[in-house]
């Protein structure tokens, strides 16, 4: 049993983000893992502040926001999930603040071992789509000498019926990457 903490950087509730986030968790928790999710979105979490603080208060951040509930779950889960809309062909910025914030795990620039997914939704649909953030992403994952375990990227998210919609088969395709786990 594995714990996994999945950050949804997505601003909204139930959308496209929440909606594959939530498809990957069923997944996951049906092969009995513990999972425990966040919620970025509509929180007071701030980017860093790159005030060093966490470096010598043992890693304790300075910054009083939702981190600060997050930052135990990080330490103790075996895998960090992060799930993101596609912004202006990037992560969105809570993710982007999520990773910074990161920052006050490390000691010395050595992270704790950790593996991780990114899962991401857009409204485009092509081979090059998520070429930029799956770029980022794996730089970043290797650089903080973490394992990447998983990828899951549901282009053509479109409005159906005036509703936000993640195609079935993308459903489908996260909550077997959270069975995988
Ligand atoms: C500010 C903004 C920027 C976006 N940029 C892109 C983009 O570059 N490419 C794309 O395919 N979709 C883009 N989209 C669409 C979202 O990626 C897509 O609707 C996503 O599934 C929304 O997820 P959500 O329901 O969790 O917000 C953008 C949407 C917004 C609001």
């Amino acid at each position: 049993m594995k714990k996994i903490l999945v950050a949804v950087g997505s601003g909204l509730k139930g959308g496209n983000t929440d909606q594959l986030a939530d498809a990957f968790i069923q997944g996951a928790r049906e092969n009995g893992h513990e999972v425990q999710k966040f919620f970025l979105g509509g929180t007071d979490l701030h980017g860093c502040m790159g005030c060093g603080a966490c470096q010598k208060n043992g890693n304790r951040c300075a910054v009083k926001d939702v981190m600060q509930q997050i930052y135990p779950y990080l330490e103790e889960c075996d895998t960090i999930v992060m799930a993101s809309p596609l912004y202006f062909w990037t992560l969105s910025s809570q993710i982007k603040a999520f990773f910074d914030r990161m920052y006050a795990l490390s000691k010395e620039n050595i992270y704790p071992q950790k593996d991780t997914v990114l899962l991401m939704t857009s409204e485009d649909d092509t081979e090059t789509t998520f070429d930029r953030p799956d770029s980022y992403y794996r730089f970043i994952v290797k650089a903080l000498g973490w394992n990447n375990t998983g990828t899951y990227y549901a282009g053509g998210c479109h409005m159906k019926d005036g509703k936000k919609q993640v195609p079935e088969r993308h459903l489908n395709g996260a909550w077997l990457l959270g069975k995988s786990m």
